[in-house]
Formats: C-alpha cells, structure tokens, sequence
C-alpha cells in the first residue's frame, strides 16, 4: 500500500505552516495574493452562521489536519472534535491542544528549511478541543449529534465522498450547520472516476459539484450559503499552490 501523504514530513512541515504560520513566513512577497492566506481561520470567521448557535453548543471538523480550524470553532462553540486520519496530523495537533505551541521546521529551497513554532492563540480555551484519529466514512456510531460540522478541503480526498456525506445527516442537530469547503480537485489517485461529484459533462451539460452535492444533501439540509475562498499552500519560498475553495454552508432541516 502506497503510504498517506499526510503522514509524510513534507506533508505535516507544509500543514504547520498553512494553519499556524505567519503571514512573512508563508508569503515573503509583497506582491504575492495575501488575501489568500489564513484559510483555516477564515473556513470559520467567515463561513459559520454564529447568530444560529445554542447557547452551550457542539462542533465538529472533519479532516481537521493540525487543527487550526477545531481550535478557532472554540470561539464560538463550547466543545469542539476535531477528527482526522493521518496519525502524524493528529499527534501534531495533541500537542498543540496539551502545550499551545510545537516547533518544527519549513522549507525554503532544496534541503535548507528554517525553524518556526506554531503556537494556538493565547485567547482560545484549548480544554474544550479534543482530538482524534479517525476515517471519516466510518465515523464512530456514538459521536453524538453536533451543532456545526465542517468538512474543510476534504470531499475531494475520499474514496466515497457522497457515502460520508450521506453519514453527516444523523451527525447534524436539527437546525444546525454543516460548513464544506473544497476545490473540487478531483483525482483518479483519491477518489474512482465514477465516485467523483460532479466535474464532468453529461450529454454536453457540464454538472458542477455543487449541484452534485445539492442533489446528495437537498431532501435533508437546504443551502444558505456559498462563497469563493481562496487558500495558499506554501511548498518553498519560491513555490506555491494558489486554490479557490467554493464555501458553502448548509442547514439541517
Ligand atoms: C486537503 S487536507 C485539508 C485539511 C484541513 N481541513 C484544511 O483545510 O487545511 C485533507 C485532510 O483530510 C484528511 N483525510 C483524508 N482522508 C481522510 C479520511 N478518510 N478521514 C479523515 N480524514 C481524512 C487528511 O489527513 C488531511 O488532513
């Protein structure tokens, strides 16, 4: 079996840097798209509806990686799960959730990298963050139900996207959230050609994820929201992957 590469060094140095880098360390051009840069923070600053929450409400993050956004739902939401399968992502953030911080090193060209700390804002409570490994097409059955599940950047690294999603209608409250984001990068390597959603033309019509998504989700969540949101993934100082990730938010009804 191929090894994930999200338990790959190279994985896990360009994860840190995407969620906990600075701005200069991330971009160190002033002409580079900055409007691009704090996905993780913004997947909820500006995705979640906070006027819609219980007063002692639950969230989940599905393929949270190193878990900036589980720390930033805490803002809002009292007790937050971030789960994930890659055992390296998920050791990485229970490091941050016990210490607040965790050095590690990024690349700026062939072999020479610079050391860095990521550290979880002061201001946020991290005993309310729990983490753990976990596939989300078998999710485990006593989860409970939650007032917000996010699913960032992660459809499109499925196997069966449209069978996980399927799964989220028990995981969300009536009247709760369900906030997924995505590129929609489909690949042979991640997901079969005939498990895509959407990305492809039928009988000359192009048929988009999101209709795709809508056809899956529509008899029980009705959609509120969609917003473009564009993400950078720094591999070296010198190259980077520009993405725009449509966001769209859900309600359960
Ligand atoms: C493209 S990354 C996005 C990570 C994060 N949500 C973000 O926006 O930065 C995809 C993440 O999904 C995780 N992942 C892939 N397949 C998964 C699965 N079946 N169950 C849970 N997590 C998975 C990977 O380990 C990785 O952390």
């Amino acid at each position: 079996m191929i090894p994930s590469f999200y338990e790959s060094d190279r994985a896990l140095s360009e994860y840190l840097l995407f969620h906990y880098g600075s701005p200069e360390q991330i971009l160190p051009w002033p002409f580079g798209p900055s409007d691009a840069l704090d996905f993780p923070v913004r997947c909820v600053s500006e995705c979640l509806d906070t006027k819609r929450l219980p007063s002692s409400s639950r969230a989940l993050d599905v393929g949270c990686a190193v878990g900036r956004s589980t720390f930033e739902l805490t803002r809002f939401c009292e007790h937050v799960i971030g789960i994930d399968s890659s055992r390296r992502f998920v050791e990485s953030a229970d490091c941050l959730q016990r210490d607040g911080v965790l050095a590690f090193r990024y690349l700026e060209a062939g072999a020479w990298t610079k050391a860095a700390v990521a550290s979880v804002p002061r201001e946020i409570d991290r005993r309310r963050v729990k983490f753990e490994i976990g596939d989300a097409q078998n999710l485990r059955a006593d989860l409970g139900e939650f007032d917000v599940v996010l699913m960032a950047n992660l459809i499109d690294r499925l196997q069966d996207p449209a069978a996980c999603l399927s799964c989220l209608v028990r995981l969300t409250r009536p009247g709760g959230q369900l906030i997924i984001t995505s590129p929609y990068t489909w690949l042979t390597e991640y997901t079969p050609r005939e498990k895509w959603l959407g990305g492809c033309e039928e009988e000359g019509v192009a048929v988009t994820t999101l209709a795709a998504l809508q056809n899956i989700l529509a008899p029980n969540f009705s959609l509120t929201f969609r917003k473009d949101l564009p993400f950078l993934i720094r591999e070296h100082a010198r190259k980077f992957q520009w993405s725009v990730a449509e966001a769209t938010r859900w309600s359960r009804v």
